[in-house]
């Protein structure tokens, strides 16, 4: 039996994902001295959730992340713009557009009327009032044992607004179905009202725009850092062995086609969607029943985008994106309810699609929102027919005269084998704070009395931030925290 190595340059050290929180890890790592790193990718590019592409010419199209949420205290923020990598635009706009054009969201119902916008934004102001009492922690105590989305029927219930506001409901059916794009949530009913507030938005501007390189510019960065040869794609992970005790290396990472890779640690970066899906397959032995509760508790859920290339804008030049009013949509309550039990939700999954906004560099294109099932059933239809309902849609809502599309560009988080949905949400019932923990503990962990191998497993990524879950600043930090962990270990040796 050989000792483990005392010395950082020569442990192994394998990273499954190449997504932020993977690449972080990885260079971080390198920086520090470890000389022996692999990280395996299962897709054919890195990035992960960053998708970065040019369907419609030269600019860029992101299919994953596309904005950084914050500035101050945000890593992934400061290293963008330490290499020049934000958007020169003002991000007064979420689209990101020059300070000269102050565009508004228009808003229809089902019969093809425009609302007014002074009542959307009476409505809007009234949503976003009652969500932020529950980001800051300061719901009432009745609310606390409860699905965001009954808090904010009952909160609106009681507003004086409800009434007084023509399509006040709908209006408000539109916020909540539009939140749930934030929430990655089929429905709000799903999602915990009290344990939102652990999710931290850091301070500064929420939605940061980043310059024509996108988001692949920033994994760049971190991929320019790795030493050629340490970044293998195409690699699937399908089972890692750790608890060798009495090998050289406790851990051993199998690949499809037969490749292995021996190591003193490995940093599990796979989403909590693929987790889902493959945890109790992949690790031998298996993994704690605290890890695998926290993966079965939390939730993952799906949000796509639908871009539409019309070759024209037929839309106002003020108009930053047609919001879509239903008489009932699929958030109503009662309705989810009674849906929830049958099939019927799929004959009407675009009721799901918020609207369609307009999209930074690209004049002629729109970008349709949808999330949960609905979006997975989406996923399953083609870029055809989508293309079609999407036209139909913006016809008899707007009224306007809206082209066939030239193009039309799906993503499809929910179908890609080793994403397997879009973000995490903390579900109704469930404590964040605590699973959060549970899904980022190592194993075994740093100090034990059993004589195994510390830090065998390690897990990064999105899933495992107790605050800034969700996001890519939220990977970049965990990928940053596990290979510290290690770095700690030896320097502590
Ligand atoms: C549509 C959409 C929009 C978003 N918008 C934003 C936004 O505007 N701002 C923001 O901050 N965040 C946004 N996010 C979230 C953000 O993209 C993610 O939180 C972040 O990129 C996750 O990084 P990660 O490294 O944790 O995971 P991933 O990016 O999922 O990386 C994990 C990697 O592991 C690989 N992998 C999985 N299983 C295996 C295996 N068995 N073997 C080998 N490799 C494997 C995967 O292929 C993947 O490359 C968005 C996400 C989506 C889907
Ligand atoms: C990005 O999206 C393109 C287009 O859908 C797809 O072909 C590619 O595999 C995706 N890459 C990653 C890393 O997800």
């Amino acid at each position: 039996m050989s000792s483990p190595p005392t010395v950082m340059s020569s442990a192994r050290v394998v990273v499954v994902g190449a997504g932020l929180a993977g690449l972080a890890a990885a260079s971080t790592l390198v920086q520090a001295g470890f000389n022996n790193v692999q990280v395996l990718e299962a897709m054919s590019k890195p990035g992960g959730r960053v998708n970065t592409t040019r369907p419609f010419g030269p600019d860029i199209i992101e299919l994953g992340a596309n904005w950084i949420h914050g500035q101050k205290g945000n890593p992934l923020f400061d290293l963008a713009k330490q290499h020049g990598l934000l958007s020169e635009g003002t991000s007064a706009t979420a689209m990101c557009l020059p300070a000269s054009v102050t565009p508004r969201d228009y808003f229809f119902n089902e019969g093809g009327r425009q609302l007014p916008p002074e009542d959307v934004e009476r409505v809007c102001s009234l949503f976003s009032k009652l969500t932020s009492r529950a980001f800051d922690n300061k719901l009432e105590k009745r609310y606390h044992s409860e699905s965001l989305g009954r808090y904010l029927d009952e909160a609106f219930a009681a507003s004086p607004l409800a009434s007084s506001v023509k399509d006040a409901a709908k209006i408000f059916e539109w916020c909540k179905r539009s939140e749930c794009t934030d929430e990655a949530s089929s429905s709000l009913y799903e999602v915990s009202a009290l344990q939102i507030s652990e999710y931290t938005a850091l301070p500064g501007d929420f939605f940061n725009c980043l310059g024509p390189g996108g988001y692949q510019a920033v994994a760049d960065v971190l991929l320019r850092s790795l030493p050629p040869g340490v970044l293998l794609c195409d690699r699937q992970v399908t089972r890692i062995q750790w608890g060798r005790e009495g090998e050289a290396h406790p851990v051993r990472v199998l690949c499809a086609g037969g490749q292995e890779f021996k190591a003193d640690h490995v940093i599990v970066t796979a989403s909590l969607g693929f987790l889902k899906e493959r945890a109790s397959a992949l690790f031998e032995p298996t993994l704690p029943d605290a890890k695998m509760r926290a993966i079965e508790r939390l939730g993952f859920g799906t949000v796509d985008k639908i871009f539409l290339d019309f070759g024209e804008r037929f839309w106002p030049e003020d108009c930053a994106g047609i919001q879509l009013v239903w008489e009932e949509g699929p958030e109503d309550q009662g309705v989810y309810r009674l849906m929830s039990e049958g099939d019927a939700w799929k004959a009407t999954w675009y009721k799901k699609i918020c609207g369609f906004d307009i999209v930074a560099r690209h004049p002629t294109v729109l970008c349709g929102w949808i999330t949960g099932r609905e979006a997975q059933y989406m996923e399953t239809l083609g870029e055809k027919e989508v293309g079609e309902v999407c036209v139909r849609l913006l016809r008899s809502f707007t009224g306007w005269q809206v082209p066939e599309p030239k193009q039309v560009l799906l993503s499809t988080w929910w179908s890609n084998p080793y994403v397997k949905g879009s973000y995490t949400f903390i579900p109704h019932g469930v404590s964040g704070v605590r699973e959060h923990k549970a899904l980022a503990a190592p194993l075994p962990p740093a100090a034990t009395h059993t004589g195994a191998k510390p830090l065998q497993v390690l897990f990064a990524g999105e899933a495992t931030h107790v605050k800034f879950y969700t996001t890519t600043h939220g990977a970049y930090i965990t990928g940053i925290r596990e290979a510290q962990r290690l770095i700690d270990l030896y320097v502590d040796l």
